[in-house]
C-alpha cells in the first residue's frame, strides 16, 4: 500500500473509506495512527486483526474537539474540562468513564474510555471531515516500533490499511501521555511530551505514577516498542567498554548515543540524537528502525538522565531493550 499525499480530496475520500468500515492510517503529532470508525465495532475489529493485537487492548478514540467528549464519556469531570483546555489539540489521552454507548470492541471491555483530541492538523482536518470519533492505535504490528513516517506504516502493514495519508513526519515523535481520571487519584499510566509538572499545574492535584501492577495498557508491558536486534541501554563509559569488548569478537554493533564520545571504527555504526529531550524524541524511533534495519548483533543505547524532561524517552528504551 503507497502513501497517499494530503489534499483536501484524499482526506474527503479516508474519511468516505472511514465511514465504509474501512481501516485509515492517518498522521498525528506523536506517530501514525491506524483508525477505524469506533462506532462501527466491525471495522474496529478490522484493526485488531490488522496489527495482530489482542482483543483485550483498549484503543483511544480520536475526536475533533473537547465538546464532543460527552459523546464518548459519561460523566467528564471537571478535572478533564480544564485538562483539555490546556492541552488540547495535543499529545495528552485521558482516560474516564465510558458512555454506555461506547462498543466494548473500543475499549477492550472496560468500562472506561480513552479520549484525546490530536493537534496534527491533518489528523483534525480527517476528524472534522468524518465527524464522528475515530479509535486508532499507532499503526504498528503488535509490539513493534510505533510508525513516524508514512512509509514505515507502508513497511508494517499489509493492504488490510485502504488507505495511507502521508503527512510527513510526527513532530512529537513518542506516544501521548495518558492521564487516567476514571479514579479518585489521578494516574499516569504512560509518560509523554506533556509532563507531570505541567499536569500538576493544572490540576492543583497529586498525580501518581502507575505502578505497573495491572497491565491495562499495552505500552505499559515489559517488552514492547522494541526492535527485533538485542539491544542493551548503558550509560556513556560502559556503552564504549560494551561496543570495544563486542567488536573484538567480531560483533556488528548499532549505537544510539546523545553524548558519548565515540572513535568511527568498521565494526560500529553509530547515530548520534540531539541531546535536548524534545529533539531527541521525534528521532528517536525512526533510529531504531534504521539500526533495526541493518541486520546487527547487538545495539547499545546510551542510557539518558533519569529526568523528568526524559520520562517518555526513558519509558520506551527501557520498553524497548532487554
Ligand atoms: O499518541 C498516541 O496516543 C497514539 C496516536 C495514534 O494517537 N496512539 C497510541 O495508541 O499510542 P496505542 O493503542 O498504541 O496506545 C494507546 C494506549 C494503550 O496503551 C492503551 O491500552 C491505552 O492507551 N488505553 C486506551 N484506552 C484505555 C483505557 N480505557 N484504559 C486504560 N488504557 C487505555
Ligand atoms: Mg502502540
Amino acid at each position: 500500500m503507497k502513501p497517499t499525499p494530503v489534499t483536501e480530496a484524499s482526506i474527503h475520500h479516508a474519511a468516505d473509506l472511514l465511514r465504509q468500515g474501512q481501516l485509515v492510517a492517518f498522521p498525528t503529532e506523536t506517530v501514525y495512527g491506524l483508525g477505524a470508525d469506533a462506532s462501527n465495532p466491525e471495522a474496529v475489529a478490522k484493526i485488531f486483526a490488522a496489527k495482530g493485537r489482542p482483543a483485550d487492548h483498549p484503543l483511544i478514540v480520536h475526536i475533533a474537539g473537547a465538546e464532543r467528549m460527552a459523546d464518548w464519556a459519561d460523566p467528564v469531570p471537571d478535572a478533564a474540562w480544564r485538562l483539555a483546555e490546556h492541552f488540547w489539540p495535543g499529545p495528552l489521552t485521558m482516560i474516564l468513564k465510558k458512555r454506555q454507548s461506547v462498543p466494548l470492541a473500543v475499549t477492550g471491555g472496560q468500562d472506561t474510555v480513552g479520549l484525546r483530541v490530536p493537534a496534527n492538523p491533518v489528523a483534525l482536518r480527517l476528524l472534522q471531515a468524518f465527524g464522528g470519533g475515530v479509535a486508532a492505535p499507532s499503526a504498528n504490528r503488535f509490539g513493534r516500533i510505533s510508525p513516524t513516517l508514512a512509509q514505515h506504516v507502508a513497511e508494517e502493514l499489509d493492504d488490510s490499511v485502504a488507505c495511507i495519508l502521508d503527512g510527513g513526519p510526527c513532530a512529537v515523535g513518542v506516544e501521548s501521555t495518558i492521564i487516567d481520571l476514571s479514579d479518585d487519584i489521578p494516574t499516569i499510566l504512560r509518560p509523554g511530551r506533556i509532563t507531570r509538572s505541567q499536569l500538576k499545574a493544572v490540576l492543583h492535584a497529586d498525580i501518581r505514577l502507575s505502578s505497573q501492577t495491572k497491565i491495562r495498557a499495552p505500552g505499559m508491558m515489559a517488552v514492547h516498542y522494541a526492535p527485533n536486534t538485542m539491544a542493551f541501554l548503558c550509560p556513556a563509559d560502559t556503552l564504549i567498554a560494551m561496543a570495544d569488548d563486542l567488536c573484538a569478537k567480531g560483533q556488528h554493533i548499532g549505537i544510539l548515543a546523545f553524548s558519548a564520545e565515540i572513535a568511527e571504527i568498521p565494526c560500529l555504526h553509530i547515530l548520534r540524537l540531539p541531546a535536548d529531550a524534545e529533539l531527541y524524541e521525534p528521532a528517536l524511533y525512526s533510529s531504531l528502525r534504521a539500526l533495526d534495519n541493518l541486520a546487527l548483533d547487538t545495539i547499545l543505547i546510551e542510557q539518558p538522565p533519569e529526568t523528568e524532561a526524559w520520562a517518555a524517552v526513558n519509558d520506551r528504551l527501557n520498553k524497548a531493550t532487554v
